[in-house]
């Protein structure tokens, strides 16, 4: 069985949860696009775990986790989370593999990132900042380094060195300190030996995976709103985040795809900039981010809020093809008077499909809006849908009526069993 688990937003929708879920039953579980942008967090009992790059159902016992061609990586960073998990007593030797395909986010690329952002002064993107758009554009333009370089020490320096003096020569035009090519060499070079044995061909053990109908999930990261082509460009990330993804990413036929779990949190949240057509100020939306803790995983910005967009998740579920939803953080909206989704989009006094709009119209557009009265139970509790208040189930039910895709599990509360599963 193959599933995939996508985020039909702009990211941070509560995938990490969802990939927990279901990583209880696999076998083996594959990144296969973006890099240390994504944050994916986990929580056993009182212990959180912010993944960034390793798959985060690797904490489930056998499953074997694979960082496949698709990602690019920053090594230390991959360092950091393997020490977090070895230090809890758990081995990832011959539980981690990592793509000898995968491109290296180096320090150069993080300059640049950064250095870009600066110079755009009030048209940020909003970026992260870990080098991911650099890296990309080192990936297509023939300029990146891969881990196989890493494998082949020799030619690892050769091209660090050509690209990093390359690289230092445009960072000093942006005024930014040159990387010390000697000094990160030697870093490179003790990352080399711990990360060794991590590195392999992923393609050929996915292969075999597929072909022993193992249980593999599909940890998609960031959400189908960010994707390079489909996104309001240039607000994206550097990746695709659609279900094609994963076969570029990790060599796995898209055809081979059992389930693509659509994951929709019950309200909206983006880090970064860009138009967001039902942003929430005031009152409500720092009521949802307090109560939803709406701050970066990887950065720790405060979160924009808004209502939920099913006219932009209606566009990112037929992207992906999606045939199950998953429903997370529903328990934040206990407690609102009124809850409202959005059923579409006017420009002009026209309908307009969230396909048609790019950041300019999605910037002036109307969002037509579908109201319900909210419900003050805590639902944290409840694990059965029949027990969940009846707004609750109505706002349930319209969401997959609206989408023609089942709400196949409801996620009630941040601990790893609160959830509604749903035939
Ligand atoms: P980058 O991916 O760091 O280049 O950032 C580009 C845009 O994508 C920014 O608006 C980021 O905040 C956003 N972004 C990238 N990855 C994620 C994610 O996993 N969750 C939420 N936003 C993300």
């Amino acid at each position: 069985m193959i599933n995939l688990i996508v985020g039909s937003q702009w990211g941070d929708e509560g995938k990490g949860k969802v990939v927990d879920f279901l990583g209880k039953t696999a076998d083996v579980a594959v990144r296969f696009h973006g890099g240390n942008n994504a944050g994916h967090t986990v929580v056993i009992g009182y212990k959180k775990y912010p993944f960034h790059l390793i798959p985060s159902a690797i904490l489930n016992r056998r499953v074997v986790g694979v960082i496949a061609n698709g990602v690019i990586v920053d090594p230390q960073v991959l360092i950091e989370e393997i020490d977090l998990v070895e230090k809890d007593g758990i081995s990832l030797k011959n539980k981690l593999i990592i793509s000898d395909r995968c491109h290296l986010i180096m320090p150069y690329h993080k300059a640049l990132d950064e250095a870009y952002e600066n110079a755009r002064g009030k048209n940020k993107l909003g970026t992260t900042r870990r080098g991911i758009g650099p890296t990309f554009a080192d990936k297509v333009s023939y300029n990146g380094i891969r881990f196989y370089e890493l494998v082949n020490w020799d030619s690892f320096v050769e091209k660090f060195e050509f690209q990093a003096k390359i690289k230092n020569k445009i960072l000093k035009l942006f005024g930014v300190k040159p990387v010390d090519i000697k000094k990160a060499l030697v870093v490179y070079k003790k990352i080399r030996t711990r990360l060794l044995p991590y590195i392999k061909d992923s393609y050929q053990v996915l292969k075999e995976a597929v072909a022993a109908k193992k249980n593999i999930v599909l940890e998609g990261a960031h959400g189908v709103m960010l994707d390079v082509d489909f996104s309001p460009y240039p607000f994206a990330t550097g990746s695709n985040v659609i279900s094609g993804a994963v076969n570029t990413g990790s060599g796995i036929l898209e055809n081979k795809i059992d389930n693509t779990w659509a994951v929709v949190k019950a309200y909206l949240s983006r880090v970064g900039a860009g138009p967001l057509p039902t942003e929430l100020f005031g009152k409500t939306a720092d009521e949802i981010r307090d109560r939803g803790h709406e701050y970066g995983t990887t950065t720790g910005r405060p979160r924009r809020i808004g209502w939920l967009d099913l006219e932009a998740v209606k566009f990112t579920t037929g992207l992906t093809g999606a045939n199950k939803i998953v429903l997370t953080k529903l328990d934040i909206l206990s407690g609102l008077k009124e809850v409202k989704v959005c059923v579409g989009y006017k420009y002009g006094g026209k309908d307009i499909p969230a396909s048609s709009c790019g950041y300019l119209e999605l910037a002036k557009l109307n969002p037509v809006y579908k109201s319900f009265p909210g419900w003050s139970e805590d639902i944290s509790q409840v694990r059965r849908f029949e027990k969940l208040p009846k707004n609750c189930q109505n706002y349930i039910q319209f969401i997959e009526k609206f989408l023609k895709i089942p709400v196949a599990l409801v996620s009630v509360g941040a601990e790893r069993e609160a959830n509604i599963i749903r035939k």
